[in-house]
This record gives C-alpha cells, sequence and structure tokens, in this order.
C-alpha cells in the first residue's frame, strides 16, 4: 500500500539552470531539473542498465538523453522518445521557496 508523501528536498533557487543535480532521499534515487524555471523530477536510474546518472544527461530542451547509451525521455511525462522503457518522474511542488516532491511511502501489512 502507498501513500502520499511530501518531502522537502531543497530551497528551488540553490537549483542551477539546465544542470542535473542528484538527490538520495530515503530509497530514493532522485534526478531533478530546472528549465527555465520550471522543475522536473526523475528517477536517476536508466530504465535500461539501471545505471544512476541520468542527472548528468544531455538535456535538449524539455527531454533528456542519458549519458550511458543515448536513450531519450521527455522530463514532463517520462515517456520514451526512442521506443524504449518510460522513465519514472514524481510530481513536485514549490512552497515558499522550498521544493517538496511526492514520494509514495511504503507500508507494509504483516
Ligand atoms: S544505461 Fe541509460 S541508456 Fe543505457
Amino acid at each position: 500500500m502507498e501513500k502520499e508523501n511530501l518531502v522537502k528536498i531543497c530551497k528551488v533557487d540553490d537549483i542551477p539552470e539546465n544542470k542535473g543535480v542528484r538527490f538520495e532521499i530515503d530509497d530514493y534515487d532522485l534526478a531533478i531539473f530546472k528549465i527555465k524555471g520550471e522543475i522536473f523530477v526523475i528517477n536517476n536510474v536508466c530504465p535500461h542498465n539501471h545505471t544512476p546518472q541520468m542527472f548528468n544527461g544531455h538535456l535538449m530542451g524539455a527531454s533528456i538523453a542519458c549519458p550511458i547509451h543515448g536513450w531519450k525521455f521527455d522530463l514532463k511525462t517520462g515517456k520514451t522518445l526512442n521506443n524504449n522503457s518510460d522513465i519514472k518522474t514524481f510530481a513536485s511542488k514549490v512552497i515558499d521557496g522550498y521544493l517538496f516532491v511526492s514520494l509514495p511511502k511504503k507500508f507494509f501489512k504483516w
């Protein structure tokens, strides 16, 4: 069972424009981008070889290419742009200048 869990990440002003940053928090490895002031949060782990390098990817407008083998994804939707697997995206919001990301919290039923 999963429940929405908004997690405070950092000040939005601390995220550089057009350059990915990596945040590892709880069990999540995130790649965060700010493009023309808009924030995008995706899984930092590429669905191809499970390499945690998406934050180092090549930005092309609002899409990104993995730096390892070049799989491309739409940053907003996570959809593949070259008929491969999609990448997970995370909803985010800015509150009082801080970025919050919705990270589902896992609860176990024993
Ligand atoms: S690990 Fe990302 S495209 Fe191969």
